[in-house]
C-alpha cells in the first residue's frame, strides 16, 4: 500500500516536532555542563593533553566532564550528553568517545560521526601530518577528508541552534522517502 500524502505529512510533523524536542533537551544539557571540571586527575584538561601528541585541541567540545588515558595511549572521554558542531561538515560526538593516541594520531577512535552528502560516517581514525602542515585527516574507512587544521585549534561549544539541522536531515528523509 502507497502511504498517502496526507499520512507522509503526518509523519514529517510528527519527526519535526520530536527533532525539535531532542534539540531543547540537548540545548539545555550543553549549557548546564559549562562550569564542570574537564581534569584528569593530576590536574591536566584534555585540552592541555591534545597538543602534546601534536593534535589540535578542538578535536573535542568543550562539553568533556572527565577523560582518562593510559600509558599504551588508550584513552576514554566523557562528554556531558550527545553533541553537534559544525566545521567544514557537521560532526557529531556520542557522549562517550574512546580511541589510542599516538602523536599525530588518533586510531580505533569510537564515538565520532561526520556528515557527509546526507549521510553519518564513522570516523575512524584522525591523522595529521609530521611535521605539522595545515591539514588534518578524517579517515572515514574508504574515504580520508582533508580539513583544514584551522577549525579545530580553538575549542567549540556544542551547536545550540541544532533545531535547524535536524529538521533540514528530516527533510532530507521526507526528501528521499518520496524519490522512491
Ligand atoms: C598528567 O598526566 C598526563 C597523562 O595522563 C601527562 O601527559 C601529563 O604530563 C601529566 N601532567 C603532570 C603535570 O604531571
Ligand atoms: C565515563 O562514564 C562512564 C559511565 O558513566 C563511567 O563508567 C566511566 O568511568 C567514565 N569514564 C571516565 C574516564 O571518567
Amino acid at each position: 500500500m502507497i502511504p498517502s500524502p496526507w499520512k507522509l505529512l503526518n509523519l514529517f510533523l510528527l519527526l519535526v516536532t520530536s527533532a525539535a524536542a531532542a534539540a531543547a533537551a540537548s540545548a539545555a544539557t550543553a549549557e548546564n555542563s559549562q562550569s564542570l571540571p574537564t581534569l584528569s586527575s593530576n590536574g591536566t584538561t584534555v585540552f592541555e593533553l591534545l597538543p602534546k601528541f601534536g593534535l589540535p585541541p578542538g578535536l573535542l567540545p568543550n562539553t568533556v566532564t572527565s577523560f582518562s588515558l593510559t600509558d599504551n595511549g588508550d584513552f576514554e572521554v566523557n562528554l556531558s550528553g550527545k553533541c553537534y558542531v559544525n566545521f567544514e561538515y557537521l560532526v557529531y560526538y556520542e557522549s562517550k568517545i574512546t580511541g589510542v593516541v599516538r602523536y599525530g594520531e588518533i586510531s580505533d577512535l569510537k564515538g565520532i560521526q561526520v556528515r557527509r552528502f546526507l549521510v553519518w560516517f564513522d570516523v575512524e581514525s584522525i591523522k595529521v601530518d609530521l611535521p605539522l602542515s595545515k591539514y588534518i585527516y578524517f579517515d572515514v574507512g574508504w574515504i580520508t577528508k582533508k580539513l583544514s587544521i584551522e577549525q579545530f585549534t580553538t575549542v567549540h561549544s556544542c551547536q545550540k541552534g541544532l533545531t535547524e539541522n535536524m529538521i533540514e536531515q528530516v527533510v532530507d528523509l521526507y526528501l528521499i522517502r518520496l524519490s522512491f
